[in-house]
């Protein structure tokens, strides 16, 4: 092909070379004789050419082989129906299934966030064709809406994903379909915070079909799965467990798959960041008995009740709007809190049974020195009268 092309290129271009403006006017006749030979010859040329490169290399374009298939004029045969000769054989639908990317898990939003490959692979059993009579092509990209595909989707998806999807299939020339559904999956997860920060999360991304029953299709996996590579700093990969299982409708039965990540919180900042600070707090109030009773010591103990508040209300952050049970650690804090506020009492009563005290000590001894008074002026004016 390079060769014929590069022939008729120094054929156009001598012909060029020769257009009657650059000939001088002098030899007219010998210039028409040259020029009518050159260009017959030109002409058988180009023909042989032409025509040879349609025989032999007739198949080496794309359209050659769609024609064969006769993907462009049976266009919706393709698309309408599962791809199988014998509608009584279910189609084998291949699954590579990873994990990718753990990329964040929000409590408060109990929500999973993951960047999943995911490639499907089935034979169209009506696509196949011999490699050496195309060139020897062996797979090619078409649109993805020319054939049919699975309806598979991820039940727990909250969120379409944004990011562009590839437009194409690949074909075989055995059949085999590949599709890519590569995607960021913002998913549900129900997250159990109980035990927070001591606590282990598990998400599930579940695979089924809209419509297609057992009868239709069957899943299959292929490769084994990955560790996946967590961003989420607060927590670690455990475990990815897989478990295929049926929906219940016995009649239009679909078949499931469901991954579930488990991920374990790193607990080791929320115990420095948290539990710890509220525990010096707490000791701290109790270390300030050791102050004498005066209005500092009121003031120190109510800094260090607002100091534990605030603290309190980084759990806002953490923890779900509505939790199911009663997280522990909001039991920690509030149960230091009731403490705290216990001992802030305990030192306004005393405060208070002391000033009276004192009041009344005072008003005793106003009472003794007024009475010492009056005795004085009796004793004085006893000694007067006297
Ligand atoms: C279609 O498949 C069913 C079940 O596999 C089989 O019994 C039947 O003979 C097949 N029909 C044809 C025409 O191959
Ligand atoms: C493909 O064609 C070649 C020759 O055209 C033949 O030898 C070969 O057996 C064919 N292969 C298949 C799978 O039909
Ligand atoms: C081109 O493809 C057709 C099938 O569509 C095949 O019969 C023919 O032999 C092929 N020609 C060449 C040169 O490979
Ligand atoms: C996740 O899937 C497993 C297995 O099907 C199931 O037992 C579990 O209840 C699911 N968890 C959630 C939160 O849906």
């Amino acid at each position: 092909m390079l060769l014929d092309l590069l022939v008729l290129s120094l054929l156009s271009a001598i012909l060029n070379k020769n257009k009657p403006a650059d000939v001088p006017c002098t030899e007219p006749i010998a210039f028409f004789t040259k020029n009518k030979i050159l260009r017959s010859l030109y002409d058988l040329i180009l023909l042989f050419i032409c025509s040879g490169a349609v025989i032999s290399h007739q198949n080496c374009s794309y359209q050659a082989l769609m024609n064969h298939l006769g993907l462009i004029s049976n266009k919706d045969l393709f698309t309408l129906s599962r791809p199988v000769k014998n509608y009584s054989n279910p189609l084998k639908i291949e699954m590579r299934f990873e994990v990718k990317e753990i990329l964040e898990l929000k409590e408060v939003e109990q929500t999973f966030t993951s960047y999943i490959k995911f490639d499907l692979y089935w034979v169209n059993e009506f696509i196949s064709w011999n490699e050496s009579d195309f060139c020897g092509l062996e797979t090619f990209l078409v649109p993805s809406e020319m054939l049919w595909k699975p309806d598979l989707h991820i039940i727990e998806i909250m969120e379409k994903d944004k990011s562009p999807r590839s437009p194409f299939l690949r074909i075989l020339s055995s059949g085999n379909i590949k599709m890519n559904m590569d995607q960021v999956v913002h998913s549900s997860c129900r997250m159990q915070v109980y035990k927070l920060p001591f606590d282990t999360q598990t998400c599930n991304l579940t695979i089924k079909p809209f419509h297609l029953t057992v009868k239709e299709i069957t899943l299959a996996r292929t490769h084994r799965e990955y560790k996946p590579l967590v961003m989420e700093s607060a927590f670690e990969y455990v475990d990815l467990k897989i478990k295929e299982h049926y929906t219940s409708n016995r009649a239009l039965q679909k078949q499931m798959i469901t991954y579930t990540v488990i991920l374990k919180r790193r607990s080791v900042l929320y115990v420095l960041n948290f539990i710890l600070p509220v525990l010096v707090f707490f000791f701290l109030d109790y270390a300030s008995f050791l102050l004498p009773d005066t209005g500092d010591k009121l003031s120190f103990k109510i800094t260090i009740l607002l100091a534990v508040t605030v603290l309190q209300l980084l759990l806002n952050d953490i923890l779900p709007f509505a939790p199911k049970r009663i997280p522990l650690i909001l039991v920690y804090c509030l149960g230091v809190v009731t403490l705290m506020m216990f001992s802030l009492l305990e030192t306004i009563m005393i405060m208070f049974l002391l000033d009276r005290d004192e009041k009344s000590q005072k008003r005793g001894d106003n009472m003794e020195a007024e009475k010492k008074k009056e005795n004085g002026k009796s004793v004085s004016g006893n000694f007067c009268s006297h």
